[in-house]
């Protein structure tokens, strides 16, 4: 493992980040199984096809994957694909974009900011390696807190579709270049209403925000890829 960074949280624990390589491969999909093993709702975190892309992102010019440590163990992994499949690539007026994903933080270690930080980390990274500030990222409509996640990190959804047989909400962010939401047309939407949030994404809308108490989605009038 290569150390690229030692921190101190603010919440008084220490742990440091690395940046993962292929002799990791077996300690890396294990902490993927066990966070896996632990989900109350195991579609909200697909490891199915974890073998075959694992590798990709642990060759460094392929994409990369971070990870941050306490006490040797592995406690939060973010990732990141260089070259992710068409149909999660294919973006309006041939963007080609990177994929940031495999997000996951051990249970007793969420909500300090650590999923934040790494993902801060690692678009820093891709976009020095890659000179591509375009990332996407696929996720469960019910995944309400994954969702939360990446809209804090300014990701936009801009479409609703069937991934891998399961619904899936696609967001976007150009990591060089902030999207700034014009907030006058707003549409509230249940977070399982599907067909709502098709509909509105078909005629115009992006997804920019989450109430998580509420379990609702904000929508708002605009153009992403301008
Ligand atoms: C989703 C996950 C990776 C978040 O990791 P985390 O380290 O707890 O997240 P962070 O502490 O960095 O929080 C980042 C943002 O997520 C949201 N968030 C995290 N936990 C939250 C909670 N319990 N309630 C509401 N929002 C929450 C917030 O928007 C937060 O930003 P803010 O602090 O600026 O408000 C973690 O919950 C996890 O591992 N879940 C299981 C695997 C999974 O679902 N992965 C995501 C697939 S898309």
């Amino acid at each position: 493992m290569i150390v690229c960074k030692k921190e101190a949280s603010e919440q008084n624990f220490n742990y440091q980040i690395e940046q993962f390589s292929y002799a990791d491969f077996s300690v890396v999909k294990a902490f993927f199984g066990s966070i896996h093993d632990n989900l109350k709702e195991k579609s909200h975190f697909i490891i199915a096809d974890l073998e075959e892309v694992l590798p990709s992102l642990l060759y460094g010019d392929k994409g990369l994957l971070f990870g941050a440590l306490h006490e040797d163990e592995i406690i939060a992994i973010q990732g990141m694909d260089f070259l992710p499949p068409e149909d999660v690539a294919a973006l309006p007026n041939d963007l080609r974009a990177l994929e940031i994903g495999w997000t996951a933080v051990t249970a007793e270690f969420r909500n300090i900011g650590l999923a934040k930080k790494l993902s801060h980390i690692i678009e820093h990274e891709a976009y020095r390696k890659t000179n591509n500030p375009s990332i996407v990222a696929t996720v469960y409509p019910e995944n309400i807190i994954g969702l939360s996640l990446y809209f804090s990190l300014g990701y936009i959804g801009y479409k609703f579709m069937e991934h891998l047989e399961r619904p899936r909400i696609f967001l976007y962010k150009n990591s060089q270049k902030p999207f700034i939401a014009n907030n006058s047309i707003l549409k509230y939407v249940s977070y399982d209403d599907y067909k709502m949030q098709k509909k509105l994404f078909d005629s115009g809308y992006l997804c920019v925000s989450i109430d998580v108490k509420n379990r609702t989605l904000q929508f708002v009038k605009g153009n992403l890829f301008n």
